[in-house]
C-alpha cells in the first residue's frame, strides 16, 4: 500500500506552530485580525467561515464576521471593503466567494488591499507568484507544497502534473511547482489524450472537480497522487476527484478524501495571516 498523505496531522502542525508564533508576537504587543466577509447564507460558505472563525480561535488570531444579507449591493460590499482597509487594526480581509450573482467577484477581489489579501486572490498577489516576487499566496496550492514538502517529497526536476486550470487552485498551483523547480504540464477538460499526460506525471496534482475521475489507468506506477476535489457520493459519503481504491495500489502516496488537502487551506490561511501581521 502507498503512503497516506495525513493532511489533519500536517495541518495541526502547521496551527501549533502558528500559535507559538502568535503568543511570541502578542508579548512583542502585536495583535493579530482577521476580517471574514459572508453575503448570503450558503450552507457550505457557513461551515467554511465557521471553520475559519474556529481557526483564529485556536491559533489567538481575533476575528470579525461580517454576516451580510443576500441583497447586499456590490457598492455596500465595495464600501464595507474599503473600511476594512483603513482599519490599522484589521491585518487580513476575507471575502468568502462564491458571492451573490449580482456582485462582479472580481471587481470586491480588486478592492482588497493587497498588504491584507490573506487569500492570495487580488491581481498583484498572483502577478508577484508569477515573477517571483513575494506576496501572498493562494491557500490550497500553498497547502500542497507544504503537504509534499513535509513528507520529504522532492519536486525539484520531477514531472509534475496538475490538472485543472482554475485561478484558486490550477493555475497558482502550476506556478508554486515550477518555483520548487518542477518540470511543469497543465492539462485540463480540452487536453487530448489526457491518460497519456497524466501518466508521465511523477507528482499528479488533481483538480478537475469531477468525482472519481482519475483511474489506476491515469497514473504511472510509483507516482504521488494529490486529490484537491471534494465530493458527496451517492451514499452521502465524501469522494475525491480521484478513484482513491483504484489509483492507491500503483502509487507511491497519496492523500485521502476527507483528511488529506482539505484541512491544509485554513492552516495556510492562518499561515498568511500571521505573515500578514508581521509585515504590517
Ligand atoms: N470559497 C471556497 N474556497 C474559498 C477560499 O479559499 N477563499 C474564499 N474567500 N472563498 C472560498
Amino acid at each position: 500500500m502507498p503512503h497516506i498523505i495525513d493532511g489533519k496531522a500536517v495541518s495541526a502542525m502547521i496551527k501549533k506552530e502558528l500559535k507559538g508564533k502568535v503568543k511570541e508576537l502578542k508579548e512583542q504587543g502585536i495583535s493579530i485580525c482577521l476580517a471574514v466577509i459572508q453575503v448570503g447564507n450558503d450552507p457550505a460558505s457557513s461551515v467554511y467561515v465557521g471553520n475559519k472563525k474556529k481557526a483564529c480561535a485556536y491559533i489567538g488570531i481575533d476575528s470579525l464576521a461580517y454576516e451580510l444579507p443576500e441583497e447586499t449591493t456590490q457598492e455596500e460590499l465595495l464600501s464595507l471593503v474599503g473600511e476594512l482597509n483603513r482599519k490599522e487594526e484589521v491585518n487580513g480581509i476575507l471575502v468568502q466567494l462564491p458571492l451573490p450573482g449580482h456582485i462582479d467577484e472580481n471587481a470586491v477581489i480588486r478592492a482588497i488591499d493587497p498588504k491584507k489579501d490573506v487569500d492570495g486572490f487580488h491581481p498583484q498577489s498572483v502577478g508577484a507568484l508569477c515573477i517571483g516576487q513575494p506576496g501572498f499566496v493562494s491557500c490550497t496550492p500553498a497547502g500542497i507544497i507544504q503537504l509534499l514538502k513535509r513528507s520529504g517529497i522532492e519536486i525539484a526536476g520531477k514531472e509534475c502534473v496538475v490538472v485543472g486550470r482554475s485561478n484558486i487552485v490550477g493555475k497558482p498551483m502550476a506556478l508554486l511547482l515550477l518555483r520548487e523547480n518542477g518540470t511543469v504540464t497543465v492539462a485540463h477538460s480540452r487536453t487530448k489524450e489526457l491518460e497519456e499526460v497524466t501518466k508521465r506525471a511523477d507528482i499528479l496534482i488533481v483538480a478537475v472537480g469531477k468525482p472519481k475521475m482519475i483511474t489506476r489507468e491515469f497514473v504511472k506506477e510509483g507516482a504521488v497522487v494529490i486529490d484537491v476535489g471534494i465530493h458527496r457520493n451517492e451514499d452521502n459519503k465524501l469522494c475525491g476527484d480521484v478513484d482513491f481504491d483504484s489509483v492507491a495500489p500503483v502509487c507511491s502516496a497519496i492523500t485521502p478524501v476527507p483528511g488529506g488537502v482539505g484541512p491544509m487551506t485554513i492552516a495556510m490561511l492562518m499561515h498568511n495571516c500571521v505573515e500578514a501581521g508581521i509585515l504590517q
